[in-house]
């Protein structure tokens, strides 16, 4: 893709250049997609080595493109050369959006909206990747209510092809326009969500993660017979156990809270395991353990002392 412009119809205002504030695992994967579609793209994060991890992150997904047959060499340098990393929240000053991806906690993003609304060009929408918090709850902090919507990635970002985009009841036509309009730039595919913890996707995949968990807890078949029977015998590109360490099972305990904490149902309530685990430091993939063992290739399911 060229370096193109999203135009809105109510304004003519284009969304040229991006910034993404936190480079882990979505935000890099947000700031690679959003360079590969032609926009300048503005990697902020807190310190020199984790902006190097972030570019090294980038670097290897378009090297695995490259290997896979769907970039060229070409399209790699070009996708890097539109990507800047820096540690200075004012470097996000010219940014006609800024997608936060930081920590999943409402007092660290809020206090993130006020330091960026404070430099922010007054047009820039602002969107947060958050996972389970409302966009309502962010929206006071925003300072521009009527420019703040959620746009909900899934992992791995340059792979799937859905974002969910999520309007508040202050969210303007003129915003929820512009945003859907990137998202297709961006070559995703957009479903709208009204601003219900968890939105669609999680909504229905946590609850199913965690009955896999119950179901594993109640004796009811192995981690791999779990994990086979929703592969094989569902369809899924993954079994449950191998998604949830693909996620990270702190994440999936942190968002399974916020929605038990919102909705008070037991369908949403982290079970005992994944707590222990958490407890353990059993992540999943990125530490090498959660309910399989990453050392080893092909994993190998955890003893856990069921
Ligand atoms: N860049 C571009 N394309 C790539 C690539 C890369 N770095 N790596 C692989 N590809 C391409 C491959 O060429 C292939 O394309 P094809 O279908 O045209 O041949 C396709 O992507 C699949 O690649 P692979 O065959 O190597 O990989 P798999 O078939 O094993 O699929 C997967 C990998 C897409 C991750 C698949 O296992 C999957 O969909 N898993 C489920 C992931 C999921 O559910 N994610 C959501 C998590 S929930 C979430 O994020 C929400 C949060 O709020 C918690």
């Amino acid at each position: 893709m060229t370096g193109g412009l999203t135009s809105d119809a109510a304004t003519g205002a284009p969304i040229a250049r991006v910034g993404v504030v936190g480079g882990g695992l979505m935000g890099s994967g947000i700031a690679q997609v959003a360079a590969q579609a032609g926009l300048d793209t503005t990697v902020r994060e807190l310190t020199d080595p984790l902006l190097a991890r972030a570019r090294d992150a980038i670097t290897r997904s378009l090297d695995k493109a490259i290997e896979k047959g769907k970039l060229t060499s070409d399209g790699r340098d070009a996708a890097l050369a539109r990507l800047t990393f820096t540690t200075r929240v004012a470097d996000l000053a010219g940014a006609d959006i800024i997608i936060e991806a930081v920590v999943e906690d409402l007092d660290t993003k809020n206090a993130l909206w006020r330091e960026l609304h404070a430099i922010a060009s007054p047009r820039a929408i602002f969107a947060s990747n958050t996972s389970s918090l409302t966009i309502a709850a962010m929206a006071a902090a925003s300072g521009r209510p009527d420019r703040m919507v959620g746009l909900h990635f899934f992992n791995p970002v340059p792979l799937m092809r859905l974002v969910e985009v999520v309007r508040t009841i202050t969210t303007s036509d003129d915003t929820f326009g512009r945003t859907m309009g990137l998202v297709r730039q961006l070559g995703k595919q957009p479903i709208v969500s009204r601003d219900s913890s968890g939105f669609v996707v999680n909504r229905l995949l946590i609850p199913y993660m965690l009955d896999a968990i119950r179901a594993l807890e109640n004796g009811v078949g192995s981690i791999t017979d779990i994990d086979a029977g929703m592969h094989l015998g569902a369809g899924h590109p993954m079994g449950p156990f191998t998604l949830l360490d693909f996620v990270g099972l702190d994440t999936v305990a942190r968002v399974a809270e916020v929605m038990f904490d919102e909705y008070r149902e037991q369908r949403f309530a982290p079970p005992p395991l994944l707590r222990r685990l958490v407890l353990a430091g059993h992540l999943g993939r990125k530490t090498g353990r959660g309910f399989y063992d990453h050392s080893v290739d092909p994993p190998t399911p955890s003893n856990l002392a069921l």
